[in-house]
């Protein structure tokens, strides 16, 4: 049994206990963010204890050269890095001398709740100093309304005794990163100002010889208190400004204040206006907080109303699918095209870049699904907007067209390993299934027939390219690369790299036909011709007697045998073992041929789809958070339903449990869209294909029923699945549908048995 961190509880995280040693998944887990910024769950007092400082600005990264001694042609210059920006919650507390530190002062009472109904953040606590109580209560969020505003009120209670409070509010520029070369620092100063009604603070990211975009940001921030309060403001440092408030608090009496902070950056607005726009914004805000989470609660009300996933029988796989959706829509919810998903969102440092395939191959058909058709187009545009840049990579290889990269924030490659950015090319195939993706869910062809078009003319040129011709097996083919299993690397016809560069020159070709006349693209006929050829001649690795395709060459040449031959002790591998001992043994990391399978599920018969399962799913670590819901969905379709319940499980309270036991350095975002996918794609059945829409649900052991709402081409549905399963239509024109194979006509609802 994992171990819980919070409470069981259907729409919150909730503890009555504070354990430093668990500091660091507490605080992952209690991220906030609004699209725009966010930040980890740290005190806003300080602690001096175990602790991850995160506060991060989307779209603000810093270029971090790694140039080393064996560097060679073709490798990316630099990592790039999300990094910590400005201190803006900071609120240090003094009772009666005592500085407040949970590490050091004494405390009793403890509560923290994220309410994930409107992203509130509360803790609160008892201080006892020499018989003197006072409780403490935080509560701060991030809006979702004005996404620039962050909002923290703190109250004061005194429980026994009087005291002498004193609350400091900071700006502090003095951050870095845990994962700094050499502790260096990102930022050098701009502005600081501080008077009696405001603190100010501005910086710039510093000058490297590669950062081609610097960025500033800055913060203006006021405080706004209950009782007559004093100001002592000061510009600590260059980058630390500061206002002191001191008071002395009766025994009975509560005392709040409201820290009200405006966050700009040069992304959006020219520096030289930071602090007027900044001035703007916190004039238009109110000073009150209950109206300010009022507002915040309605906003977040409107996006449950047809996002939220009811379970009824299993509280804590409720929790998980709206903990999941919560910190989803915290890191992205489409409204800036230059943005994108990073594994960590707003929870951590690790992985930098903020863009990686998985938005394409996970978080687009769950944006699908959940938000309008605008939040994916904005993904699609994210891709096109970097063509150029996907050309450069592709050209810093020396082969022609796009490749896109594999983590990046501005289209340029920004990872320094070679066997990620060389050889896992197959994430430039997810580039062009989005977009089929997108065209295919949504039925709007206006993204493939222009800048779609652009996009998979110039990735197909890449593959045309990265494929060779084997004249003894008159075969295309692709040596070197890295599969989706990233426990081995430079294979060689690796079968889902190969599938899927196929499937990408025949959808931009029959694309093309369509719709190249009108379009910017100019592909000539011999170039068409030669694509055709790779199309009827790829190599596609198979073993008859198995009846399965082979993951790349010499796969079945491996000693294999089963992960559940392996002790306990040795698991997860990727902790307990060598990097040479796993690039040799025959365990896969996440699906790799069952990821091909999945996205095009009706290219294959079910009996392929079970004997493929069958032989990989025992071989799978699933140490990528990426792979449970992958295995949950195809599990679900061939009629596994324990083992698509136990992979829901695995995917749904990765975090919340803690399963792959590296929660304390952030969540992961981007595999969080894999609970709805194992639910709506798994457990529900739905499939898109042929311009269809179609369900074949069951229901998991241990739930007496679940529903949800999915958008479709213009209407919004509601599934619940019990003993019988309905489909109601709550808004827009009559749908033609499929349950379980059979054809329906959605005008109202339809109730069927489940099967
Ligand atoms: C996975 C990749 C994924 C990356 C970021 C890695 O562990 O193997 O497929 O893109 O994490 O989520």
């Amino acid at each position: 049994m994992k171990k819980s961190y919070f409470e069981i509880q259907p729409w919150e995280l909730v503890t009555h206990k504070f354990n430093d040693a668990n500091n660091l998944v507490t605080e992952s887990l209690t991220s906030i963010g609004n699209g725009y910024m966010g930040m980890r769950g740290n005190f806003e007092e300080g602690y001096s204890g175990t602790s991850l400082k995160g506060t991060y600005i989307a779209g603000v990264w810093f270029p971090d050269k790694t140039r080393v001694g064996w560097w060679k042609n073709g490798y990316p210059n630099y990592f790039g890095k999300v990094i910590n920006a400005i201190d803006f919650i900071s609120l240090k507390i003094t009772i009666s001398g005592t500085e407040i530190d949970l590490a050091k002062t004494p405390f009793e009472d403890y509560y923290q709740k994220l309410d994930m109904r409107n992203g509130v953040l509360t803790r609160s606590y008892i201080v006892n100093l020499s018989g003197k109580k006072t409780r403490i209560t935080f509560k701060r969020f991030l809006s979702i309304t004005t996404k620039e505003l962050s909002v923290q009120q703190v109250e004061f209670e005194q429980l026994v005794g009087a005291a002498e409070i004193q609350v400091e509010s900071r700006l502090d520029g003095n951050v870095k990163n845990q994962d700094s070369n050499y502790d260096e620092t990102f930022w050098e100063p701009v502005t600081q100002k501080a008077t009696a009604t405001e603190l100010f603070l501005s910086m710039r990211t510093k000058e490297n010889p590669f950062n081609t975009e610097r960025f500033t940001v800055s913060a203006l921030a006021d405080l706004n208190a209950s009782k007559e309060t004093q100001p002592a403001v000061a510009v600590q440092n260059e980058l630390l400004v500061n206002d002191k408030r001191s008071f002395v608090i009766s025994e009975n009496e509560r005392v709040s204040l409201l820290k009200r902070v405006a966050i700009i950056t040069s992304r959006d607005i020219a520096d030289a206006e930071h602090e007027t726009t900044a001035e703007h914004i916190l004039a238009r805000t109110s000073k009150d907080y209950a109206e300010l989470e009022a507002e915040q609660t309605a906003a977040w009300a409107e996006r449950w109303a047809t996002s939220d996933i009811e379970i009824a029988g299993d509280d804590a796989a409720q929790q998980s699918i709206r903990f999941n959706l919560f910190e989803l829509f915290s890191t992205y919810y489409g409204e800036d095209s230059r943005l994108n998903i990073g594994p960590k969102g707003f929870t951590g440092e690790k992985y930098g870049g903020a863009t990686y395939w998985d938005t394409e191959a996970y978080a687009v058909p769950f944006y699908l699904g959940v938000a309008a058709p605008s939040v994916t187009k904005s993904l699609l545009y994210y891709r096109h907007n970097q063509l150029a840049q996907a050309k450069h990579n592709a050209a810093e290889q020396g082969l022609a067209g796009a490749l896109y990269p594999m983590v990046t924030f501005n289209g340029i490659e920004s990872h320094n390993e070679w066997e990620i950015t060389f050889e896992e090319i197959h994430r430039n195939g997810a580039m062009a299934y989005a977009i089929y993706n997108y065209t295919n869910y949504t039925g709007d062809d206006s993204y493939l027939a222009n800048e779609g078009l652009e996009v998979l003319v110039e990735i197909s040129r890449f593959w045309a390219d990265r494929v060779h011709y084997s004249k003894r097996n008159d075969k295309y083919m692709i040596h070197g690369v890295t599969g989706p299993n990233e426990y081995e690397n430079n294979v060689n016809n690796n079968w889902y790299t190969n599938y899927l560069a196929r499937w990408v020159l025949k959808y931009t070709k029959s694309a093309y036909e369509a719709y190249g006349a009108k379009s910017k693209a100019d592909v000539p006929t011999a170039e068409l011709l030669k694509w055709q050829d790779i199309i009827d001649k790829m190599y596609l690795p198979n073993d008859e007697e198995l009846g399965i395709f082979v993951q790349h060459d010499t796969f079945l040449d491996k000693d294999i045998r089963p992960v559940s031959a392996l002790a306990a002790e040795d698991l997860p591998l990727n902790q307990k073992w060598s990097w040479d001992r796993i690039l040799r043994s025959p365990f896969i990391k996440q699906a790799d041929v069952l990821q091909g399978i999945y996205f095009f599920g009706n290219e294959f018969s079910l009996d392929e789809k079970k004997k493929n399962f069958d032989f990989y799913e025992p071989l799978t670590v699933h140490e990528s958070s990426l792979s449970p819901s992958i295995h949950a969905i195809l599990a679900a379709e061939i009629g596994e339903y324990d083992k698509a319940t136990e992979m829901y499980n695995r995917t749904a309270r990765l975090d919340l449990d803690n399963y792959n036991n590296d929660t304390d350095d952030g969540l992961h975002i981007t595999s969080m869209t894999g609970t709805w996918l194992a639910i709506v794609q798994g457990f529900a059945g739905m499939r898109t294909w042929d311009n269809t829409l179609s369900f074949a649900p069951f229901l998991p052991k241990n739930w007496n029923n679940y529903s949800f709402h999915i958008n479709y081409r213009g209407r919004v549905l509601r599934v619940s699945v019990a003993s019988s399963v309905k489909i109601e239509l709550i808004s827009g024109e009559t749908l033609q549908i499929k349950l379980y194979d059979k054809n329906f006509e959605l005008s109202n609802e339809i109730t069927v048995a489940v099967k």
